[in-house]
């Protein structure tokens, strides 16, 4: 019996590109505001999309291909022993579109923001796993149709996924761990007030407070590598 189940029953853990940063995954809102030297509005709003779909595609294809080069780090593998020894509820909602928590064995996982190794056909409305580079002439396996595809990637101006099951897990969740995310982005920048005001206990890993660092119990500053399986190691004493 994991002694943290008398407190809590049910957790729900966002997480955002703090989480991966150790593996070598760059975040977006570095001391200099660009995104592997593009601005954000340049590359992830489906004007820019309509605008140059080359630089687009190029650029999420450069960052499809690096995960081939990176691995999950302690944070990602510690996730993942909580998800499969949590005898609790546990959602985890990763704003980021890598596969390194799947990858570490995460189960319970979903991608609101979209996934990098998913394509999305506007023909034809599907999504299916994707690999290797998309770029303009790709082929939707579904509909056959050549220059439809897109990245299944949600850009600015768009809905995340899976929103409904989210507000649900919130509303029951008696604990809200939120790790390496600015707190700059809605609605997952939110997730704190809705989980605290249902009653969560709210705790916050990151390299620095967050944007919305005031909204929660507990503070814990540093790398998510460290923290995130000194926190697990914690909560399945
Ligand atoms: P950001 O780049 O905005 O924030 C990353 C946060 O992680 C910052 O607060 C850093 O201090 C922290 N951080 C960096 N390295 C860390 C480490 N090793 N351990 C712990 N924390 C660390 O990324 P997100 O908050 O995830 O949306 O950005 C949210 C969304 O904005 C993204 O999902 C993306 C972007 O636009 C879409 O693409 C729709």
């Amino acid at each position: 019996m994991v002694a943290s189940l008398e407190r809590y029953r049910s957790i729900v853990v966002l997480t955002g590109a703090g989480m991966s940063a150790d593996s070598g995954v760059a975040t977006f809102r570095g001391p200099d505001g660009l995104w592997e030297g593009h601005r954000v509005e340049d590359v992830a709003t489906p004007e820019a999309f309509r605008r140059d779909p080359a630089l687009v595609h190029a650029f999420y294809d450069a960052r499809r291909a690096k995960l081939d080069n990176v691995e999950p780090n302690a944070g990602h593998h510690a996730l993942a022993r909580l998800d499969a020894q949590w005898p609790g509820d546990l959602l985890i909602v990763t704003q980021n579109v890598d596969d390194l928590h799947e990858r570490a064995g995460a189960r319970r996982l979903l991608h609101m923001h979209g996934e990098l190794k998913r394509g999305w056909c506007t023909a034809c409305d599907r999504r299916f796993p994707w690999s290797g580079p998309m770029g303009e002439p790709a082929v939707c396996p579904g509909c056959g149709q050549t220059g439809q595809v897109r990245p299944d990637i949600v850009w600015f101006g768009e809905m995340p996924y899976e929103m409904e099951r989210i507000d649900e897990a919130l509303m029951t969740a008696d604990l809200f761990v939120s790790i390496g995310t600015s707190g700059a982005v809605y609605p997952a920048a939110g997730f704190v007030q809705t989980a605290r005001y249902r009653g969560a206990r709210c705790l916050e890993i990151n390299l620095e407070p967050s944007q919305g660092s005031i909204f929660f119990h507990e503070t814990r500053l540093g790398r998510a590598s460290e923290l995130v399986p000194a926190w697990v190691a914690e909560l399945l004493t």
